[in-house]
């Protein structure tokens, strides 16, 4: 990639600010905006086309968690615009891991975010990923289509050649959830289209689909064509994607462990602490044991406390509702997955915000 004088000039800027002793956080900006990875890299062979900031903005709204792992991350775009939201507007401390292949950007990557933890590997390395531990969301950028690496990619189910989808696969060995920046030729949908959002299933998202049983689903309307012209050398037909349930059952990834059923238990180890830790059958068939074990037990007013007293009032003609059962969370209807885990005190499954007595009427015009 050829550069401008003014992009050069702006481009010694972002080095010379990367040899101060600190920046501040919009000297930070500048270089996550001005910096060219392709002016001493190899840009056309490692495929480094770091997120426009803008896009990066509007991306990191649909990030959510304390933990975050950055996959793919570059110098740390997406994550970084992220960690400053939550820390500045939030004031909540986010745990950020970034993992990059390329020494020259986690280099930079870590003066302008030394609050990630920043790790030098492959993400095709299995074994590096499984040794990560488990985050609240998973982001990335990837390299898009056929790439090549030293790594073998045979532990995973999708058998295709495309990295960006083998990301997607590798994201959910990591994450419950995760977004994306994806081609979108690699997607169920385009968005970023003039004609909006439509559904438009590829030939490589239906094998990916089949192989992994993952579906990826659109951003809350995020126009990726907006940004198009402020990508680097390049100008990706791209789209925000995300991934809002990976099911633990479909990973090949060690399942949590779950301890068995015991009368004396608390809500978090009956029903996990949170979706992903078992299957919603698995919930169901747990729930199901317990109470029969209460009741054996002599117990039965316990069970009528939680399995059935005050659901009448709360959750009554409610759609989701199967017996004491809530569809829609896959809990108990009286267990909160936030109050009754923390505290122990009765609540609604879908925590008020599902409730529904009747079908939603679609308004025709
Ligand atoms: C498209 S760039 C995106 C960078 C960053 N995520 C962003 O949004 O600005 C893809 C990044 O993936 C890195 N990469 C390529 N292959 C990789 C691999 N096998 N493991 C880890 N990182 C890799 C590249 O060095 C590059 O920084």
């Amino acid at each position: 990639m050829k550069l401008s004088k003014q992009q050069i000039k702006q481009h010694q800027k972002c080095v010379d600010l990367l040899n101060q002793e600190e920046m501040t956080y919009d000297e930070k900006l500048f270089v996550y905006e001005n910096w060219y990875p392709a002016y001493d890299n190899q840009i056309g062979t490692i495929a480094s086309f770091f997120t426009p900031v803008g896009l990066a903005r509007d991306f990191q709204l649909m990030v959510g968690g304390k933990s975050v792992v950055d996959l793919c991350a570059g110098i740390g775009m997406l994550s970084f615009l992220y960690y400053h939201r939550m820390i500045t507007w939030e004031e909540t401390e986010v745990r950020v891991v970034c993992v990059e292949r390329n020494y020259g950007f986690i280099e930079v990557g870590k003066k302008l975010f030394p609050e990630a933890e920043w790790i030098h590997g492959d993400v095709l390395d299995e074994e590096l990923i499984k040794s990560l531990g488990r985050f609240d969301m998973a982001v990335s950028n990837p390299p898009f289509g056929n790439i090549k690496s030293d790594r073998s990619s045979k532990w995973l189910k999708y058998k295709g050649n495309d990295f960006d989808l083998k990301v997607v696969e590798i994201a959910g060995y990591l994450a419950p959830m995760a977004a994306f920046i994806l081609p979108q030729g690699s997607l169920p949908f385009t968005l970023s289209d003039p004609g909006g959002y439509r559904n438009r299933s590829t030939e490589k998202y239906l094998k990916f689909n089949r192989e992994t049983g993952i579906v990826l689903g659109p951003s809350m309307g995020i126009d990726c064509d907006f940004y198009k012209g402020d990508w680097k050398g390049a100008a990706p037909t791209v789209e925000v994607a995300e991934v809002e349930s990976y099911l633990v059952d479909d990973m090949t990834v060690d399942p949590p462990e779950i301890e068995p059923v015991k009368r004396e238990t608390s809500w978090a180890e009956l029903l996990g602490v949170n979706r992903e830790a078992m299957s919603d059958k698995e919930r169901r068939a747990r729930w199901e044991e317990w109470k029969a074990m209460a009741r054996k037990a002599g117990d039965s007013e316990v069970v009528d406390y939680w399995a059935k007293d005050n659901i009448d009032e709360s959750c009554a003609g409610c759609v989701h509702r199967d017996k004491d059962w809530c569809k829609l969370a896959e809990l108990p209807c009286n267990i909160n997955p936030v109050l009754t885990l923390q505290s122990g005190m009765i609540g609604m499954a879908c925590m008020g915000a599902g409730k529904q007595t009747a079908p939603i009427q679609q308004t025709l015009f």
